[in-house]
């Protein structure tokens, strides 16, 4: 057994003993003065994650699957349509296409970026697609000129799944600006998260607001007035408390997760295993870290074994889970994605995560290289 200090995956911990004090106060002022769902809480953390992001509207709902659901219904989503989304994502992506009755459709991801493959859009547009949903996965934007381009042409809308990509830019444009309506989450592990489920739709379209408002409060629209059923997924006053204080932290956080990512990247530089390709237009947020090992299992058993924790985001791409068997996809129809989720391995990612912990990772990957003898 080792006797190294543990290295985790994620230390939300430490991020909140940096924060408590302002954190513990701004709950106590909730507790106080009231506002528990939706609210002037709400409201101000709404306006500040609106601006941050570049955008006219943003609306707190309850999680980011919540955002996604009730984005594709505000923009008319429903059975019998069709939308265009990749494998390699969180289920979350693809139950909420579920959701509003609408049938998943997968296109496969590029082999460097593990972003959605552009050039296989078009085949996959039927007269029955209505919305595409690219994801920026694990904090890279996707290539939204090509996807917003290719929408336009067939008259679909766009929906940024930005779950993990909070600050993420391409060109300097934030992600949250490019598509109809974009989601995150501020489930507590992410970029910025809060300390319990929460969600936000973001868009420059007044009407899409309004529809988001309406659907997360039951369909109401003035006290009472029930316009269409809607949903209770409301964004908590505690929570966007939380993320105000946070969000002042979040550029300063992207910026140490990226240089924690830059360490990575030149300690594994001369070594077989591939570290993650970011194109140059792109600001990454590395919400995840991900490498990929030919001996990913072997690879993640020994980091395990030296104390270091790992995930694999994600195991098993989404045509084949069990949840999915309906819509008859099977093995083989997404070669890259399938073979990408054989090889993936996330390292430890957090703001805080210290430079000798980095090296000590990177050490250990070399090290078990070396003992299968692969090193370069
Ligand atoms: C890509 C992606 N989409 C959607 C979600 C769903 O967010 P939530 O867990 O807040 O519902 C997540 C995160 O969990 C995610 O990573």
């Amino acid at each position: 057994v080792s006797t190294n200090n543990r290295i985790p995956f994620v230390d939300l911990v430490s991020q909140h003993s940096f924060l408590s004090k302002e954190i513990e106060e701004a709950i106590g002022r909730v507790l106080t003065g009231g506002g528990f769902t939706l609210g002037g809480n709400v409201q101000k953390f709404e306006e500040e994650f609106a601006s941050f992001c570049g955008v006219d509207y943003a609306i707190g709902v309850g999680s980011g699957t919540d955002a996604l659901h009730l984005a594709l219904r505000a923009l008319g989503v429903g059975p019998g349509d069709e939308v265009i989304t990749v494998p390699n994502t969180f289920i979350a992506t693809v139950e909420a296409i579920i959701a509003c009755g609408a049938r998943p459709v997968f296109v496969d991801i590029a082999e460097d970026t593990h972003l959605m493959d552009v050039s296989q859009i078009e085949s996959a547009i039927t007269k029955k697609t209505k919305a595409i949903i690219p994801v920026h996965l694990y904090g890279q934007p996707a290539d939204m000129e090509a996807i917003c381009e290719i929408a336009a042409e067939h008259g679909l809308k766009v929906i940024e799944d930005a779950c993990q990509a909070h600050g993420a830019s391409i060109d300097d444009i934030k992600t949250g600006c490019f598509g109809d309506a974009a989601c995150f989450s501020f489930y507590p592990s992410k970029n910025l998260g809060g300390v319990g489920d929460g969600g936000i739709v973001v868009t420059n379209n007044g009407e899409i607001s309004e529809r988001v408002e309406r659907l997360r409060n039951h369909g109401e629209s003035g006290k009472h007035n029930h316009v269409e059923p809607g949903f209770c997924s409301r964004l908590h006053g505690i929570q966007a408390a939380v993320l105000s204080v946070k969000l002042g932290q979040l550029d300063r956080w992207n910026k140490a997760r990226r240089y924690n990512a830059s360490i990575y990247d030149s300690l594994l530089r001369d070594t077989p295993v591939v570290t993650p390709f970011c194109k140059d237009s792109n600001y990454h947020v590395y919400h995840l870290y991900v490498i990929r090992a030919e001996d990913r299992d072997e690879l993640r058993e020994h980091l395990a074994s030296q104390n270091v924790e790992t995930g694999i985001h994600y195991p098993v791409p989404i045509h084949l889970q069990a949840a999915l068997k309906e819509y008859g996809y099977k093995k083989g129809d997404f070669p890259v994605a399938e073979r990408v989720a054989d090889e993936i391995l996330s390292l430890p990612m957090f703001p805080e995560l210290k430079e000798p912990d980095i090296e000590r990772v990177a050490n250990e990957i070399i090290s078990f290289l070396s003992s299968t003898s692969r090193a370069a």
